[in-house]
């Protein structure tokens, strides 16, 4: 480089620069060549000038920008000049100014890129992610990117403003317990052994409070074998938080005020609090979700008691069976044809429901509403009546209804209540409905094993008044969890976490794990356990997902720099590879079926790279 840089090109978005000779270097993002002039529009991280060459004034430069592409890189030195009022563009910062050139030097060229390096550009992401080098060159992608890094750093000067500490745990460890399978890694020196990959920190931040550390936080890699969607990654980010001597309130407080503080820093809206908070069992009585988008109404309404003494043998029967009959009112959908009708009625039995029924209201005489459904023949007036007042349903809505069992019903009304609140456009754009759900279940019965299972984790404590109920009654035990949910998106996830030995010796037993399993599973933190756990609890918040929604982003791959595709492969560099029969050796390991998957040296790739 002949010259240096002195300036980005956005800083002279400023007016005072007119007249300033300067010093830029960047890629070509546009060049138009008008016979006489040439206008390059020239990018860096900080946006985009418009260059302009001119060769009466500067010949030399002139002719080297006549074979100028896009996307080459290069240093241009000129004066700042107030472009004529009808030129300016009000789209750009630096709209009212151009660089006239007097000197240009080609640092490097490009070959043509395949695809246009431009703003929210419509490209097959495949495509995009095999070259994601250039994909982040991209202004939106550059602002995602830029974007994180700015929460990074409010996150860690919040949290190290309120006495935090950032350890950074093993990535090489024993199998943690937080329900998805492990990515695991042979150890050479140990033949037949395994490391797994953490899927959080879990373990390693209580024994953390165990050390007396306190507060701790970490920026944490985490890693999970699941089957992936627009918000899950194998490898994924959490602000993973731990406290000692606190309550939950304790942490829901700290959480919330670094949240709000993280969106203040970055996006500067301020976000009200406190946080809504509600129970489990209400989220899922109001919206039928654990994780509810409450950005919108259209509550889920019981009206079992109101058809309880019916004709209609559906809901007879739906209440003989100990289920429920329940409501939602979708507004201004009165005129929808059986096949619309019948579309809804798809949402819900695909969640199990057995059917939906409907009732449409128009403006009836006599100021009564007039009621147009099958379900009229069956139901009284006053049975009717009563319906319309609890669901509130008025001239042009829709009353839709699932009987069946509870779990299926609120379920199928939820999705359905979601599926509606999109298709109606009822979500109100850039608001941000934070919301808090606690005393979730401590116990579920595993479908799959059969058994009872944790809904968190093993050390997750129960609700101190439920304790006594954990022999008896253990799917009645609410655990002291609570989710963050932003959106309907689950954002973070934590718990106060048992210290006492005889509650976790009995919330084993409920979950039918031997002694000797806890013993060769947890047996170095339960050891831990005895000497000294201060009570203890935390939280962890995925960090991709907080980014993703601030990034106004529909999933966390356009927040991460170089994710995997929904496959977990990376188009980019072709990982995940097959290595060679030498160092599969070396770790001890044959393969199944070694001669379909891998052929000798290791230069061979699997099929599955090639197929992208
Ligand atoms: P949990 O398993 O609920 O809790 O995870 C916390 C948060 O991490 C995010 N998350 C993910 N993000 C992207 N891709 C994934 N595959 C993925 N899986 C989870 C979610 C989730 O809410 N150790 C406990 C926390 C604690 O108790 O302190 C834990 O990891 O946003």
């Amino acid at each position: 480089m002949q010259k240096k840089r002195t300036h980005m090109v956005g800083e002279l978005a400023d007016e005072s620069f007119v007249g300033e000779t300067v010093v830029l270097a960047g890629w070509i993002a546009k060049r138009r060549d008008l016979g006489g002039l040439i206008f390059i529009d020239l990018r860096d991280r900080s946006g985009v000038v418009q260059v302009v060459f001119n060769p009466e004034t500067s010949p030399s430069s002139h002719k080297a920008a006549e074979k100028l592409n896009l996307e080459d890189v290069v240093c241009i030195s000129g004066i700042v000049v107030r472009r004529p009022v009808d030129a300016v563009n009000p789209l750009i910062p630096t709209g009212k100014i151009d660089i006239s050139a007097e000197f240009l030097e080609v640092l490097s060229k490009s070959k043509t890129p395949p695809f246009y390096i431009t703003e929210n550009l419509e490209v097959d992401e495949l495509l995009r992610l095999k070259y994601r080098y250039l994909d982040l060159r991209r202004p939106d992608m550059q602002r995602n990117i830029i974007l994180r890094h700015r929460l990074t750093m409010a996150i860690r000067n919040f949290l190290d403003s309120h006495g935090f500490i950032e350890i950074e745990t093993p990535m090489f460890i024993k199998s943690t317990p937080e329900g998805a399978r492990d990515y695991v890694v042979p150890s050479r020196v140990n033949p037949g052994r395994f490391f797994a990959l953490p899927q959080s920190p879990q373990l390693f931040k209580q024994l953390l409070m165990v050390s007396g550390f306190d507060k701790y936080f970490q920026l944490a890699r985490c890693f999970r074998d699941e089957d992936l969607r627009a918000d899950r990654q194998p490898e994924f980010t959490q602000i993973d938080i731990e406290m000692s001597f606190v309550d939950r309130d304790d942490v829901l407080n700290l959480t919330e005020a670094m949240i709000v503080d993280g969106i203040e820093k970055t996006l500067g809206v301020s976000v009200p609090r406190p946080f809504t908070r509600i129970s489990y069992a209400e989220a899922m009585e109001r919206y039928g979700s654990d994780k509810p988008d409450i950005r919108f109404g259209m509550e889920i309404i019981d009206i079992s008691h109101m058809v309880e003494n019916c004709d209609f043998r559906i809901f007879q029967n739906t209440i003989e069976a100990g289920g429920r009959i329940s409501a939602i009112v979708a507004p201004g959908c009165n005129d929808y044809s059986r096949q619309q009708i019948k579309e809804l009625e798809e949402v819900v039995k695909s969640f199990g429901a057995a059917g939906l029924m409907s009732i449409s209201v128009t403006h009836g005489e006599n100021g009564k509403p007039d009621l147009n459904s099958p379900l009229t023949k069956f139901l009284k007036d006053n049975e009717l009546e009563n319906i319309l007042q609890v669901t509130g349903g008025k001239d042009g809505d829709l009353i839709l209804i699932v009987a069946g069992p509870e779990s299926i019903v609120l379920e199928s009304l939820g999705r359905l209540r979601l599926h509606l609140g999109t298709k109606l456009d009822l979500i109100p754009k850039g608001k941000m409905a934070f919301l808090w759900v606690t005393e979730f279940p401590m116990f579920e019965m595993s479908q799959e094993e059969g058994k009872m299972s944790a809904v968190h984790h093993p050390f997750t404590s129960p609700l101190e008044e439920d304790i006594e109920r954990m022999e008896t009654d253990p799917l009645e035990v609410r655990a002291n969890i609570y989710d963050l949910v932003l959106n309907g998106v689950e954002l973070g996830s934590g718990s106060i976490r048992i210290h006492r030995r005889d509650v976790q010796e009995k919330v084993f037993k409920v979950l039918k794990i031997s002694e000797e399993e806890t013993k060769e599973k947890f047996g170095f933190l339960l050891e831990a356990f005895e000497y000294g756990p201060p009570p203890h609890g935390g939280i962890a918040i995925g960090f991709d997902r907080l980014t993703m929604l601030l990034a106004g982003r529909n999933t966390i791959r356009d927040v991460i720099a170089f994710p995997k595709t929904q496959k977990t492969v990376c188009p980019l560099t072709g990982a995940p590879s097959v290595i060679s029969k030498e160092q599969l050796a070396e770790l001890h390991i044959q393969l199944a079926e070694m001669d379909k998957i891998c052929t000798d040296g290791d230069t061979e790739r699997l099929e599955i790279t090639k197929g992208l």
